[in-house]
């Protein structure tokens, strides 16, 4: 769908809001607290944000841009070239990550720019009258998004910024506090979803009461492990060699196969496609274990082979 930009403001330092409603003043496409949209970028580029608004609000969706350090283009060119009236294609909102409403209670564990997606469910949270606590770990109040409209629940939030608080947050008392039955979920660097479910499971909690959303691919995805395989498309034809430093996708689309994809990182699940035989080396980061098992399909811009040849239903 085309949006159109009717608001931006700098939430925090590097961090940009963007409201975006629809040019006829329509109602937009429900979405889960937690989810996200694919952003197309006028440069060519697409990326997913967040939407940080109320799932209660069909009128617009605020999204919180993250200026990357290393940006590649998308929140650079976010930051520096959008404008009020610039439209821009939107995706249906999708949601890997989302409220488990069945839970007694839910603990949120965000990092910077992590707190985006926690944002929606934690108004959910609200309006349900769910029980709920935030760790919000930040560098500085300065870089804090939102901080703002989190000022009146002090009660449930923790912030711990790192240059007013010694030492690393701690977030194994932090879980380890949480009442019965209640939901872990966090977002944010790589290193502090790790040390959330480390402590979540030395503490015992159940792995599918963690939930986890990466926005960057933190791990190398093109291990040195990499061994060339070959992919053969049952319906297009074909047999292609993958070489140790190319994805399936970049090989497919270098042999005029072009099929979906976003972020090419294994995170947003838009590149999957069905596998029919030989085993996959999953390299994604939204797959569940249960799927890695079933083995039944591949995210084909990081995920490779264990064996000589993938089959896949393309
Ligand atoms: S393109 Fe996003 S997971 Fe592959």
């Amino acid at each position: 769908m085309e949006l159109v930009i009717t608001g931006l403001r700098l939430e925090a330092e590097g961090v940009l809001g963007v409201e975006l409603q629809d040019h006829a003043r329509g109602v937009l496409p429900a979405f889960r607290p937690g989810a996200h949209v694919d952003v197309s970028f006028p440069n060519g580029l697409t990326r997913q944000y967040s939407i940080v608004s109320s799932a209660d609000d069909r009128a617009r969706y605020w999204l919180g841009i993250g200026l990357a350090p290393n940006s590649r283009g998308g929140s650079k060119f976010a930051h520096e070239e959008l404008r009020l009236g610039t439209r821009l294609q939107i995706g249906e909102p999708r949601a890997l990550f989302g409220l488990d409403e069945t839970a007694a209670g839910h603990l949120f564990i965000a990092g910077g720019i992590g707190i985006t997606p926690i944002l929606s469910m934690l108004r959910r949270c609200i309006a349900t009258g769910a029980p709920w606590r935030l760790m919000y770990c930040v560098r500085s109040r300065r870089n804090a998004a939102y901080l703002e409209q989190l000022a009146p629940l002090t009660e449930q939030v923790l912030l711990h910024s790192d240059d007013e608080h010694a030492g690393r947050p701690d977030i194994e008392s932090f879980i380890r506090e949480m009442p019965q039955g209640w939901n872990v979920y966090t977002c944010g660097p790589g290193p502090m979803m790790d040390a959330v479910c480390s402590s979540a499971a030395a503490l015992g909690v159940a792995e599918g009461a963690v939930h986890l959303e990466r926005f960057r691919a933190d791990a190398p995805t093109m291990a040195s492990q990499s061994q060339e395989f070959h992919v053969r498309l049952l319906r297009h034809g074909g047999t292609f060699a993958v070489p140790q430093d190319a994805s399936i996708l970049d090989v497919l689309e270098a042999n005029g196969v072009c099929l979906p994809s976003a972020c090419r990182e294994g995170l947003c699940r838009s590149c999957e496609v069905p596998l029919v035989s030989g085993e996959a080396d999953h390299r994604d980061f939204v797959l569940s274990d249960v799927e890695r098992d079933a083995n039944r399909s591949i995210l084909i811009c990081v995920s490779r082979a264990k064996c000589s040849e993938l089959v896949l239903d393309v």
